[in-house]
């Protein structure tokens, strides 16, 4: 794992969207693997304004959501569908034809939906970038704690925890749903390059057992240990419980000097 410890939330955003872009400059059809959540709302601000810059466009590329909730129907605000066309399909060039999630429509069976998702990722060539946000509780996408670390996409039970967190985006009287579809934890570690964004405090103690804990399904970011790809951005608060942080920021200097010899390394 390559760890970057940034002093702001801020950073982070703006060092995602730096990698983001880089990507899309080398692979203007990239398919990307997208994720909803606080965290990213900032990135997604960050690509925005990239894009009105003619910095960067995503006509070409395709993408796909790490999750929806079930029983919310596309157009409700509080779908993820929503969020993402709110927050980032509807400010930037990309087709939203080419725009995927999780989506089980109103009467439809949901278990369907999963097997019909992975084959819909393989068929566009599988995910260049997957894009992640970290629960307090150790979950990537809402695969919560004791999901099968070889899941596929498939329905999910939220934990009461997760419930309660996400309860601050839902007024008292609006119904939260508790059940979602999800890309399971094999899936995301198909995706080629993995780019997870953590900040806040809330998150210390989930970093610190994703990156230095064992290796278990009660920590799901834990798997990430197992990838060859995978980028890590904190701010100082989420960085707050690291035992090695020391060898993170050295490393960080070590890799800028060999970047700035040779450059960005992009696999041919
Ligand atoms: C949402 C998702 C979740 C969030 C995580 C962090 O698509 O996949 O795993 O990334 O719950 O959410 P925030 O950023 O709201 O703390």
């Amino acid at each position: 794992m390559e760890i970057i410890i940034l002093k702001s939330a801020a950073s982070v955003a703006a060092m995602g969207a730096e990698l983001v872009q880089e990507l899309i400059r080398v692979r203007p059809a990239a398919v990307l693997g997208l994720a909803t959540g606080s965290t990213q709302l900032s990135l997604y601000q960050e690509l925005v304004e990239r894009y009105l810059n003619g910095e960067i466009s995503f006509r070409q590329a395709t993408s796909f959501n790490l999750d929806e909730y079930l029983g919310v129907a596309a157009d409700d605000p509080q779908s993820y569908r929503a969020y993402m066309d709110r927050e980032f399909f509807d400010r930037v060039d990309i087709d939203k034809r080419q725009t995927f999630l999780p989506v089980c429509e109103q009467g439809k069976n949901p278990v369907r939906v999963g097997p019909r998702y992975e084959r819909k990722i393989r068929e566009a060539g599988g995910i260049d970038l997957q894009i992640l946000g970290i629960g307090a509780n150790g979950h990537i996408g809402f695969n919560e704690p004791s999901s099968s670390l070889g899941s596929r996409t498939r329905i999910k039970t939220l934990t009461r925890q997760t419930c309660e967190d996400n309860s601050r985006f839902f007024k008292g009287d609006e119904f939260q749903p508790v059940l979602a579809i999800t890309m399971g934890i094999a899936t995301i570690m198909e995706a080629r390059k993995i780019l997870l964004l953590a900040t806040g405090a809330n998150k210390a103690g989930a970093v610190s057992e994703m990156i230095e804990g064992p290796l278990t399904a009660m920590c799901p970011a834990s798997v990430l240990q197992m990838h060859e790809h995978v980028t890590v951005l904190l701010d100082e608060a989420a960085a707050g419980g690291l035992q090695n942080r020391d060898y993170y920021d050295w490393t960080r200097l070590q890799n800028e000097s060999l970047q700035d010899r040779f450059g960005v390394f992009h696999d041919e």
